[in-house]
């Protein structure tokens, strides 16, 4: 494997050894300041926090999931200065790796911006996974659509906010998905929100996968439907959950085509099947499948032969179509009552031209080179899985699926191994509890078409070396 230094960043003067060290000054609690009732307080240790007196606390103790505002009561703001003193501790101590400053294009690496200076990084917490954000022709369909047009819609869509390129992407996206019509949303958010909570009334049952993504769940309790969630992926338990539903119900089922914390992909062929003995809808959510599997990258459904045999398909232009918003595509009465049920779509300005531009090109790219495009993809991410396998590092998920899960299992373990990559240049996701179980906190890596090898193994390299180093490979 090749080894080479040369993404390697210098320690900065603001590295955790220089850094301010609230502790050394003041006393820490040691233990968890959560008393009656779990309101957070400790009135006799404080540190002042940007002008604020508050608590200090040791936040290796510490979770996101413990300054839930449901842990709290009294004085509004009472959750947010305990968690204030939370996170400066986190961010002292070096772990805080949020909203870290880009200065460049999103590509397969980046120009990082810290308090002293920039850094070259090489970029694996992208959606954009065929790299197609600063595609030449996508760029050139931008600017002369910002010419044209100007920088934004002007309105929401059924009032002032459609022009003609709205309704040209709806129709390319309605094709390249292989439905009568589609409509757009101004985020892949929103879409899940609008399409689930407008057809799901009381009345009717909306079944969830467990790891479905967090727009789907909002969505299915903002419909005020009745809430079924079987285990992932499985479709024993799905039958069970489906049979016990009465048969006068309406019911949406709604997956994850690619699911994006495990990087694995919905049973569709066996969904489909259980359409035979039971009456149900189908919604497949097509955000990390769009442009990532199935022929010219059109999704889960083309996939598995099964285009057309599901009732709504929804996706984001946010990852691999490279800009933002979302869609569904479906028949064209669902779409039509849609439209005047949505309120995440009708109270919400429609996507700007320049946008809508960029996206049509994305579509005529991937019709004409999607195939190259994925095959680069999926190489990718199977060399960079092997690589890992090789040094006996287990991956959650398909081998060329590019989200590559590695548990690490212990929250402060992987706060550690996240910032020692971040010191190695290596721009990678951490997922801590609550977003998973405690026992499968990990890093996530997404992997794009435009990695180059030596990116790939250098990334590999170092993190084979960093889990030798804490003990986390058992051979
Ligand atoms: C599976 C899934 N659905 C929906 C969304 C929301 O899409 P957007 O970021 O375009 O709002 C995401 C985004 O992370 C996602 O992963």
């Amino acid at each position: 494997m090749v080894t080479t230094n040369k993404y390697e960043i210098k320690k900065s003067k603001f590295s955790n050894k220089n850094m301010i060290n609230l502790a050394n000054r003041k006393q820490v609690i040691d233990k968890k300041p959560v008393l009656d009732k779990k309101i957070i307080q400790n009135p006799d240790v404080s540190v002042v926090v940007k002008n604020r007196k508050t608590e200090l606390v040791n936040s290796d103790l510490f979770s996101l999931a413990d300054y839930h505002k449901d842990h709290f009561e009294g004085e509004l703001f009472n959750k947010v200065s305990q968690f204030r003193a939370f996170i400066t501790d986190v961010r002292n101590k070096g772990y805080y790796q949020y909203q870290r400053k880009i200065s460049s294009m999103s590509g397969h690496s980046v120009i990082v911006n810290n308090k002293i200076n920039k850094h070259k990084m090489i970029l694996f917490a992208s959606n954009n996974y065929l790299g197609l954000t600063g595609h030449p022709e996508v760029i050139d369909a931008a600017v002369l659509a910002i010419k044209k047009y100007g920088s934004g819609s002007g309105g929401v869509p059924l009032l002032g906010g459609t022009m003609s390129l709205h309704k040209e992407l709806e129709r390319r996206l309605a094709r390249f998905k292989g439905m009568e019509d589609a409509v757009l949303f101004s985020s892949g958010y929103s879409a899940n929100v609008g399409i689930i909570s407008s057809l799901v009334g009381k009345n009717d049952v909306v079944v969830n996968d467990k790891l479905n993504h967090a727009s789907i769940i909002d969505g299915s309790i903002m419909s005020g439907g009745q809430f079924v969630v079987f285990p992932h992926n499985n479709m024993r338990l799905l039958e069970k959950k489906l049979a016990s539903i009465p048969s006068n119900r309406g019911i949406l089922l709604v997956v994850d085509g690619v699911f994006s914390m495990d990087g694995d992909i919905a049973n569709l062929p066996e969904i489909i099947n259980l359409k035979k003995k039971y009456n149900f809808r189908t919604m497949i959510d097509e955000a990390h499948a769009t442009g990532v599997i199935g022929s010219f990258g059109r999704g889960t459904p083309s996939y598995f032969n099964l285009e057309g045999k599901v009732d709504i398909v929804m996706g984001t232009m946010s990852k691999a179509l490279g800009a933002v918003g979302g869609f569904i595509a479906s028949s064209e009465e669902v779409v039509d009552y849609v439209r005047h049920y949505a309120r995440s779509f009708f109270f919400s300005t429609s996507l700007p031209p320049a946008t809508i531009a960029s996206l049509i090109k994305v579509i005529d790219i991937l019709e004409r080179d999607g195939t190259a495009l994925v095959k680069k993809l999926h190489n990718n991410s199977e060399y960079f899985r092997y690589l890992l396998s090789c040094n006996h590092i287990k991956t959650r998920g398909e081998s060329f699926i590019p989200i590559v899960p590695i548990i690490v299992g212990d929250d402060l373990l992987l706060r550690k191994i996240h910032s020692e990559l971040n010191e190695k240049g290596l721009f990678v996701n951490a997922v801590p509890y609550p977003a998973v179980p405690k026992k499968e906190c990990r890093l996530r890596l997404s992997i794009m078409a435009t990695h180059t090898r030596d990116e790939l193994e250098y990334a590999a390299n170092e993190i084979v070396k960093i889990f030798r180093k804490y003990n986390l490979i058992n051979v």
